[in-house]
């Protein structure tokens, strides 16, 4: 049986983590969409054109180490827009959501075009200070030397640009539930997903 979880947010909002305690927790498959963005992304970086590296992408193209290091963010921001990279990489992402067993997408557009027929919808947000704060703390622990005002910058040029693109912009879907992760650890933003798609089964 199909179940399809979609989560959608901006970057480090606690998408990521939310997704696969989420997915943990039910025994569902997990994808992080934002990584096919980036392996495109990456393949422009190296010169590929990125239509043509989106429409033959491979599995093993998500394997690869660096995918996520803020040059290639930024890379995947700018192809993402691109209209003919995101009808590319439809279809994948249409059958993982809908395989048996159940799945979990987290991305920007999976509640509103990638499956909107989802069982359940959440948008985790927490403001560009806080999200920006994260990633600057995660880039220093991976030894990157950046500073705050830098990463702050990035976030609302990132925000900005997945937000005002005319193909399927960074928005809640009208029945999205909001999870606000500003003020919330870890466990209390999963706990806060987690009851929120068992409030949306029990209606299915
Ligand atoms: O979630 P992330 O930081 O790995 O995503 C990288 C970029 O990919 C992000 O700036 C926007 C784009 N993206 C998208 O347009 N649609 C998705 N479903 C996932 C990511």
């Amino acid at each position: 049986m199909a179940f399809t979880i979609a989560i959608d947010g901006p970057a480090a909002a606690g998408k990521g983590t939310i997704s696969r305690a989420v997915a943990a927790h039910f025994g569902f498959a997990h994808l992080d969409t934002g990584l096919l963005y980036r392996a495109v992304g990456r393949k422009m970086l190296d010169g590929v054109d990125p239509i043509r590296a989106a429409q033959e992408l491979l599995p093993a193209d998500l394997q690869v180490q660096g995918l996520r290091t803020a040059a290639v963010g930024q890379a995947a921001s700018r192809v993402a827009a691109i209209p003919e990279v995101r009808a590319a990489l439809l279809d994948f992402q249409r059958a993982f959501a809908r395989r048996d067993g159940g799945a979990v997408l987290d991305g920007r557009d999976i509640g509103t075009v990638i499956c909107p027929e989802a069982e359940a919808k959440l948008f985790v947000t927490a403001s560009a200070e806080v999200r920006a704060r994260r990633r600057f703390e995660e880039l220093v622990a991976g030894g990157a030397e950046t500073d705050f005002e830098t990463v702050l910058a990035e976030t609302r040029e990132r925000d900005h640009r997945d937000a005002t693109r005319a193909d399927a912009p960074l928005k809640p879907a009208q029945d999205a539930q909001m999870i606000d992760t500003s003020e919330l650890d870890v466990e209390a933003a999963v706990a806060a997903a987690i009851s929120a798609v068992e409030a949306r089964s029990l209606e299915h």
